[in-house]
């Protein structure tokens, strides 16, 4: 039987990979697992992986299984989605996935310097109307600063013409090195490297004929530039609120 989001949200409490941390206990930045989360969480001395705005973490569990060498963190601040996820890795008994219900602003308060070595940002809302809420803007990329390894990379896969085109521009106008870089990346070379994982968003925009877009880039921190381009906006939002015909084919 389909359990409701009500439920979700309670069971979610008790799951033994689901971490939650009251606000005013996070804000005294002596949050224990914060530089500890391979050891303390996994048990382990493995590469930590976050993947950001993670619904019901398809990635978080699908990267967990093709990599046992590495740890993977879902982030997500809504609990029923998350429960699917962390629900999976626990009843398939994946000790190297966690997930934390948090604001992703909230991030450098979990996570020590360095402690992170890559991300994957999967379908975020592209936040047309506010910049510093896109999960790849400036504003957020130096959060994720506070916590990245040098070197570390960042996986962007997205349905979005309008955030596909403002991270391009954003990643090149600051000089990151791009990896990989797609408006279609399942006609692209790099179709095998995303492991054959969809996202529950992902498959909603496939079977409306939405292309998928991939950038994968290593940043730096320092002096990010906004770009200042006009980029046309998407003709929808979310699935979920307007399922208009017209995207198919974009
Ligand atoms: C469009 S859904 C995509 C979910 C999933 N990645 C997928 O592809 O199916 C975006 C998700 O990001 C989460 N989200 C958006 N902004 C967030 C933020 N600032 N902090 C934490 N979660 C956020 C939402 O709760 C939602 O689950």
């Amino acid at each position: 039987m389909s359990k409701n989001k009500l439920s979700k949200f309670a069971d979610v409490h008790a799951l033994p990979n689901v971490v939650e941390v009251p606000y005013a206990e996070l804000i005294t930045g002596s949050y224990p697992l914060k530089g500890n989360w391979s050891r303390q969480f996994f048990g382990n001395d493995n590469p930590v992986v976050l993947e950001l705005g993670c619904g019901k973490g398809e990635y978080t569990v699908g990267l967990a299984e093709n990599f046992p060498d590495k740890n993977f963190i879902g982030i997500d601040i809504k609990g029923a989605r998350i429960w699917t996820g962390a629900t999976a890795a626990h009843e398939r008994g994946l000790r190297n996935a966690g997930f934390i219900r948090t604001y992703v602003e909230l991030l450098p308060a979990f996570f020590g310097p360095e402690e992170i070595s890559e991300i994957w940002i999967t379908f975020p809302d592209p936040q047309m109307k506010k910049q510093r809420k896109r999960l790849t803007s400036t504003k957020l990329l130096t959060h994720y600063g506070k916590m990245m390894k040098p070197g570390g990379v960042i996986h962007l896969k997205t349905d979005s013409n309008f955030l596909y085109q403002y991270t391009t521009a954003l990643v090149h106008l600051n000089g990151f090195k791009v990896e990989a870089e797609t408006d279609d990346l399942y006609s692209s070379e790099y179709a095998d490297e995303i492991r054959g994982i969809k996202t529950y968003y992902e498959v909603q925009w496939l079977s409306r004929g939405l292309k998928i877009k991939y950038l994968r880039f290593i940043p730096h921190f320092d002096n990010l530039i906004e770009p200042e381009i006009e980029i046309e906006w998407d003709e929808y939002r979310s699935f979920g609120r307007d399922r208009r015909s017209s995207v198919v084919g974009k």
